[in-house]
């Protein structure tokens, strides 16, 4: 446990590394919402950053949380039950270290990692200290998402064998103005190839096919496209005379498929500075049905009709997943209030800070732990050695064994 005993962990006394976009709307969206929550301390090495969160947390809670000169100053002086890591990729995993060493529980956002001893000591740190560990991967809690779990939980998919997803996200101008922003993907975008956030995709995805749990990924072939995209993108803006004629290394499109040691395979694709919609693309294929998220359509042995035009066959059934609903959409999802949707990713975003909470509290296992984060976070480093040496990598097995008799853990009861 962290700094108090269970039986007194009424209130949550939540520290914020990082002030940036995600950590100043997860505080106000979500933390602040919270009732058995506080804000307790801040820290962004922008000061102005941290100093206008605590403001703003202010204006809604009517106390400022104080702002710190360090991570290190902030967990000492305020000794928090929680932090929340929501720093840009490259100080993920050293805040986090830093916490757990403090017994500081920590919720830590999605992100990059650079290289397998970032994971290896992400799993030391916790197998040591046992502090609660959350990777905050937030898509596993979405609605099309768990509804698919249960309905693969329940059969009605049959067996698995493939999975798809993207990460497909128009960030072209997140990028492009990172250097007026303060925003670290610029850097990232400019020296790198690799599929650089893969966990929106392979999350959900390695939760249904049980990956660390009766299952694991085995190996990984990643390949690129040229980029093109923000070169494109940039001639067009006159307002950023500085970045005209730089060259990009991040790929557009960066596809990366996955062998799993049950016989699935998974594909996934970063999809992230090409003109395009947003969409995670959450496709399950089992033996029996599919269901993908793009079309939100469940197809299932009872139901093959089709046409040989694609769009006849999709269109008859469009959205019929939620004729399914009643039965299998899991009861979060149903009971979810409107104030609930507004604040963070149509919802997901509340349901996970409440699990990561409740679990704190009554001193539960976490649903996505360091050996999630290590293997999920993995595909960064290895997609881009794949894609710099053309050949197939293997994928470490951070459970040591232990995936083998590990039961399966859905991030909420299905
Ligand atoms: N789950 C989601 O849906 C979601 C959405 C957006 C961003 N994110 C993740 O949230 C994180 C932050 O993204 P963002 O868009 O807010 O970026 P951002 O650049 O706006 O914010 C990151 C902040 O971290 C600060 N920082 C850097 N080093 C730090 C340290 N050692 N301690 C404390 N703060 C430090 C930076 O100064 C910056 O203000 C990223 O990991 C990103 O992947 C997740």
């Amino acid at each position: 446990m962290g700094m108090k005993g269970r039986e007194e962990m009424k209130t949550i006394r939540f520290a914020v590394c990082g002030a940036g976009c995600r950590g100043t709307g997860l505080t106000l969206d979500i933390l602040c919402n919270l009732a058995d929550v506080e804000v307790c301390g801040v820290f962004d090495p922008y000061t102005d950053k941290a100093e206008h969160l605590a403001a703003k947390v202010a204006e809604k809670r009517g106390v400022a949380p104080k702002v710190y000169a360090s991570a290190e100053a902030l967990f000492d002086a305020e000794k928090p039950d929680a932090a929340l890591v929501s720093t840009s990729w490259e100080a993920h995993i050293p805040v986090t270290l830093l916490a757990l060493e403090k017994g500081i529980a920590v919720a830590m956002e999605v992100g990059s990692v650079y290289d397998e001893g970032e994971c290896r000591a992400l799993i030391e740190t916790w197998e040591r200290t046992r502090t609660p560990f959350m990777l905050m991967e937030n898509c596993c809690f979405g609605k099309d998402e768990l509804f698919a779990t249960a309905l693969y939980r329940a059969g009605v998919l049959g067996e698995a064998v493939y999975c798809h997803g993207a990460y497909m996200h128009d960030l072209r101008e997140e990028v492009s103005y990172g250097g007026k922003n303060r925003h670290y993907r610029l850097g990232e975008y400019s020296t790198r190839n690799r599929d650089n956030y893969p966990t929106h995709d392979l999350g959900p995805i390695a939760k249904l096919l049980g990956i660390n749990r009766g299952n694991r990924m085995v190996s990984l072939v990643s390949r690129s496209s040229a980029a093109k995209g923000l070169s494109a993108y940039l001639e067009t803006r006159d307002d950023l005379p500085e970045l005209q004629g730089r060259v990009f290394r991040q790929g557009d499109i960066v596809e990366t498929l996955i062998t799993c040691e049950n016989g699935e395979l998974i594909s996934l694709r970063l999809d992230t500075t090409l003109p395009t919609y947003y969409s995670r693309e959450f496709t399950v294929r089992g033996t029996k049905g599919l269901y993908e998220q793009t079309t939100n359509l469940v197809m299932t042995d009872e139901d093959l009709e089709h046409d040989f035009e694609p769009l006849v066959t999709m269109r008859a059934r469009l959205g019929n997943a939620e004729q399914y609903y009643d039965k299998y959409l899991p009861k979060v999802w149903k009971d979810i209030t409107p104030e609930e949707i507004e604040a963070g990713h149509g919802g997901m975003d509340t349901i996970e800070f409440r699990v990561f909470c409740d679990c704190l509290k009554e001193g539960r296992e976490m649903p996505i732990d360091v050996y999630d984060a290590a293997a999920w976070m993995c595909i960064a480093y290895l997609s881009e050695e794949s894609i710099r040496t053309g050949k197939e990598v293997p994928i470490p097995d951070f459970t040591n064994g232990a995936y083998k008799t590990r039961p399966i853990q859905d991030v909420i009861e299905l």
